[in-house]
């Protein structure tokens, strides 16, 4: 697909963001500006995650990981709950011929286990589906709270430890960073949230540590891949010092 941004962002002569990480934030107020129960806001948005997909696949960047349920929204209404599910599975079924086709790789990241069977045989089957995929890595975190994930980090590294295979001083970032679910990804450099919401909601706080933040007011469900190369040429310009001092 030829697009004026996207060559922009070709020609561009700073590197693009290898790993890309969204918080997919708007959609029940994109349903409330309709006049539309939330659920049909959370519908509207899976349009937005095929956007996302494939604006990623165009701009070649590597890794995706896209924040789609929290932890805490395990604390919203069970009928909203069960609707997410029930689009968890849609999103599946009507993607996973696709998705193999482009060369995604799609894995699910967070505490999978309080999901219902039927969609943990869902998720499970569409990580096998897609465990060939090379274009572009997919993490889709559900069930995902950044603090659980670092006091699983932590409760395995005290494990190793009084199994008597490590050493305390052995435990260092590396060591922590390698049992997080993104252990095979390097960090994001690159964090969008959509909504206009300026917080990151316990999303990756370990592996955020030096992203670009990049907040767009667009609602969820209007992203399109247009949004995400606007992000991405935003990325290019922006001068990434890591502490140091550039000259
Ligand atoms: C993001 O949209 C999707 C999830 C968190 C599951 P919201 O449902 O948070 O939409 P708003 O923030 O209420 O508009
Ligand atoms: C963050 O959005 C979680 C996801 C996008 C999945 P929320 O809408 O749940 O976050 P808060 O409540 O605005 O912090
Ligand atoms: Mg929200």
């Amino acid at each position: 697909m030829s697009d004026e941004l996207l060559r922009q962002v070709q020609r561009h002569g700073s590197p693009r963001p290898v790993h890309i990480a969204v918080i997919m934030d708007g959609n029940g107020r994109w349903a409330r500006g309709r006049a539309l129960p939330r659920p049909f806001g959370h519908k509207a948005g899976m349009s937005a995650v095929r956007e996302a997909v494939e604006g990623a696949l165009a701009a070649e960047v590597e890794v995706l990981t896209l924040f789609a349920f929290s932890q805490e929204n395990w604390q919203r209404p069970a009928e909203e709950i069960g609707a997410l599910m029930e689009l968890l599975q849609e999103y599946i079924l009507k993607e996973m011929a696709e998705l193999v086709e482009q060369g995604v790789r799609v894995r699910f990241l967070g505490d999978l286990d309080r999901l219902a069977p039927s969609s943990r045989d869902a998720v499970d089957r569409l990580m096998k589906a897609t465990e060939s995929g090379g274009k572009l890595a997919l993490n889709i975190c559900i069930s995902y709270g950044a603090r659980a994930e670092l006091t699983r980090a932590a409760r395995l590294l005290a494990e190793e430890v009084a199994a008597g295979r490590m050493h305390p001083s052995e435990v260092d970032e590396d060591a922590i960073a390698r049992r997080l679910y993104t252990a095979q990804f390097p960090d994001p450099d690159l964090l969008i949230r959509t909504s206009g919401e300026l917080r990151i909601s316990n999303f990756l706080l370990w592996q955020l540590a030096y992203a670009e933040l990049y907040v767009t007011p667009v609602l969820w469900p209007d992203f399109t891949r247009r949004h995400l190369w606007e992000a991405i040429l935003e990325y290019q310009r922006r001068d990434r010092r890591f502490g140091k001092v550039t000259v």
